[in-house]
């Protein structure tokens, strides 16, 4: 209550300037095509209600990168003094001047101030309009889309605008041109598919989300028994002895391992036990912790390889290489809307959590002084984010617009300073997209082709945000024994092929700079900029990789061989996790953002420099000495990770 008191006075000093005589609208954001497979569908009715979120532009974003090293970096002196969720919140909190100037046109055309919520990170304002009023706010118009294979409908337009005096102050609005609102229903061409085709090996088209892919079921006498076999197979045991971690055997309460997935993805309980049997006999009815975000549900009432993959196999194995800590379920929303990466943001923001103008008595009794600068109660996010984050889900970035990405790849950095690791899968499509996609033509605006076809290469999101650490997939090479051999692992090429690039929206950052130039100086690619962006200035990807192939996972009541990224970085999730563990025992904090220590001490992952990445009818690139856009720095070599984070 007593903020929008606060704000209406604001609001009247700023209401003249925002006539629509001095003000015009500019359009904001614009996009010339839906991303492949959404189909533009008829106007949305006028009196549908819509959740209006805009994003305000925020404070200090220039100071985030420095700010970040200075927690992360090596060599730096406050190394792991990460900060709390309060101050990042003041920190970044878009000024007073900005949350005002827009208030006030909300209020000029007709969204009373009560109607409007604002973040306690003060980054959002959020509204219900109806498709009427917010065509007329934005200068849009909406129609439905529909999604040709999975049916999904979305509210989309093709550009919208804000007054002119607004433009710096607002990053975007949603929903209006992103096609982020859902991540769900798998490939189907890469999963149901193959599920009835076993052992067909090459898969596109399809606007897929990535999620493993399934090669085969096997029968439970076919399940190896003896690491000499892991070329074949790859089973809990086969990555101790490849990345040499032993089992965990400690379960510090400050530490914590976090992995996502969105509704109506979900595990089955029997499967967990499944496995169990088999590969950690002593977790036979361990179950993950369940994060809801969004009325997120575990559902069973479809089951099939399509709605199970992804979180059997992850939480099989996360559950598996960290026990006996435990995982975290970060399910993300219901059956019927689904979510988005942002959503997920949202519900482990500890800055975000009552809206202003709230009426909830027990909340409203606990603010300081309203005029006295605010800054909203600390810790009060739904859920804390876990030390470890791993998801292994992704856009292709040609799919959301760069304002967007910007903005969401801001909240990694943020996580990053509270002393989170956050991890995204690479991509399985080599330099192709999701679906194996490529573009034709440069700019936002160029459309997709098939990938067969050729075109440009296609980066995911948001594995070109300089903030996250990206996870490409490698493999046992056929015929190495990783009980003997010195390096018995190369790129993934079976079935799927590591996601790897450099991206069109993100910058070089200055941690990995010297790995890039060196990579383009001693192995320049045979590609010309039609192909990718080759000014070596900009982000290249993966950064690590892990083992993504041949994995046996119970699924469904069966056995199953499954590959992707998907399956690295949840793997590299469990070991960061361990090490965290090690850390947190002797007392020192976790080991947050890993970029510039990886970058700074390459020696402690093991170099691949055999198999290529390829897609866009092209080998793609190919692994090499050192850093390259296909497998990143490596693999773990876990005594040597250690070592190295302890002595931080
Ligand atoms: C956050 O850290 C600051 C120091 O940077 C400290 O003053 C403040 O009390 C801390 N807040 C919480 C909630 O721990
Ligand atoms: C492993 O799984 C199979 C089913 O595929 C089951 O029959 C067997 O009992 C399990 N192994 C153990 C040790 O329980
Ligand atoms: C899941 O199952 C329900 C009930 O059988 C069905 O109505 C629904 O369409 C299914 N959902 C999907 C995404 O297939
Ligand atoms: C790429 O775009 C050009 C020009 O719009 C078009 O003629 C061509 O057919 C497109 N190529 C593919 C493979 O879609
Ligand atoms: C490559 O990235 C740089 C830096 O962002 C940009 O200036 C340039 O226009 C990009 N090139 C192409 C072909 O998109």
């Amino acid at each position: 209550m007593f903020v929008k008191t606060l704000f209406s006075v604001a609001a009247f000093a700023v209401l003249t300037g925002a006539s629509p005589v001095t003000n015009p609208h500019v359009v904001h954001e614009k996009r010339s095509s839906a991303p492949i497979g959404w189909i533009k569908r008829e106007p949305l009715e006028s009196r549908a209600v819509l959740p209006i979120s805009i994003a305000l532009a925020q404070e200090n974003l220039d100071k985030g990168y420095e700010w970040l090293m200075e927690v992360s970096h090596p060599t730096s002196s406050k190394y792991g003094q990460h900060w709390n969720a309060s101050d990042i919140a003041s920190a970044f909190a878009p000024s007073d001047d900005t949350v005002a100037a827009v208030k006030a046109w909300l209020v000029s055309a007709g969204v009373a101030s009560h109607r409007v919520e604002q973040s306690d990170s003060r980054g959002w304002l959020k509204f219900k309009a109806t498709v009427e009023e917010a065509e007329e706010l934005f200068k849009a118009k909406y129609h439905i889309y529909e999604h040709s294979e999975t049916g999904q409908q979305h509210a989309a337009c093709e550009e919208y605008s804000v007054p002119a005096s607004l433009k710096e102050k607002i990053d975007f609005v949603t929903p209006t041109v992103h096609f982020d609102a859902k991540l769900r229903a798998r490939d189907e061409n890469s999963l149901e598919a193959r599920e009835k085709k076993p052992g067909h090996d090459k898969t596109r088209g399809g606007p897929g989300h990535g999620g493993p892919k399934l090669k085969n079921w096997i029968p439970y006498a076919n399940i190896i028994k003896q690491l000499k076999d892991c070329d074949k197979q790859i089973t809990p045991w086969c990555l101790r002895v490849l990345y040499k971690f032993p089992p965990g055997f400690t379960s510090n309460p400050k530490n914590s391992y976090g992995i996502v997935e969105y509704t109506p993805q979900a595990y089955v309980p029997s499967d967990l036990d499944l496995f169990f049997k088999n590969f950690s006999m002593k977790q036979v009815g361990d179950r993950p912790i369940l994060d809801s975000i969004d009325g997120g549900v575990v559902q069973q009432t479809n089951m099939s390889f399509n709605f199970n993959g992804e979180s059997d196999l992850d939480l099989e194995y996360a559950m598996t290489l960290v026990y006996p800590q435990k995982v975290t379920l970060y399910q993300v929303g219901d059956e019927v809307e689904g979510a988005s990466f942002n959503d997920f943001l949202d519900g482990i923001d500890a800055s975000y959590c009552t809206y202003e103008g709230g009426d909830d008595p027990v909340q409203d009794a606990t603010y300081p002084d309203p005029y006295g600068g605010y800054q909203g109660p600390k810790d009060c996010g739904k859920y804390a984010p876990t030390k470890v984050i791993s998801t292994s889900y992704g856009y292709n970035e040609h799919d959301l617009t760069p304002a967007y990405e910007q903005r969401q790849c801001n909240e990694y950095m943020k996580l990053g300073m509270l002393g989170v690791s956050v991890l995204y899968s690479s991509g399985d499509y080599g330099v192709a997209g999701n679906g194996n996609t490529c573009i034709n033509g440069t700019g936002p605006d160029a459309p997709y082709q098939d990938g067969t076809l050729g075109g440009r290469f296609n980066p995911s999101f948001p594995g070109g945000c300089p903030y996250v650490t990206s996870v490409g997939a490698t493999q046992v090479k056929p015929g190495a024994n990783v009980l003997t051999t010195t390096q018995p692992e190369m790129a993934c090429e079976t079935v799927i092929y590591s996601g790897g690039g450099f991206s069109n929206v993100f910058p070089l950052p200055s941690y990995q700079a010297s790995a890039v130039k060196g990579w383009f100086k001693a192995h320049p690619p045979p590609y010309t900029a039609a192909q990718f962006n080759n000014s070596q200035t900009t982000r290249g990807f993966p950064d690590i990789s892990a083992n993504g192939a041949n994995y046996v996972i119970a699924i469904d009541g069966q056995w199953g061989l499954v590959y992707g990224t998907s399956a690295s970085s949840p793997t590299l999730g469990s070991i960061l996790t361990l090490i965290n563990e090690a850390r947190l025992n002797s007392g020192k904090s976790s080991i947050g953002f890993i970029n510039p220590v990886a970058y700074a001490h390459p020696q402690v992952f093991n170099d691949i420099t055999e198999g290529n990445n390829p897609g866009c009818a092209t080998d793609g690139f190919a692994a090499t000495t050192g850093w390259d856009p296909v497998t990143g720095l490596g693999t773990p070599n876990f005594p040597k990770m250690l070592k190295l984070f302890l002595s931080l």
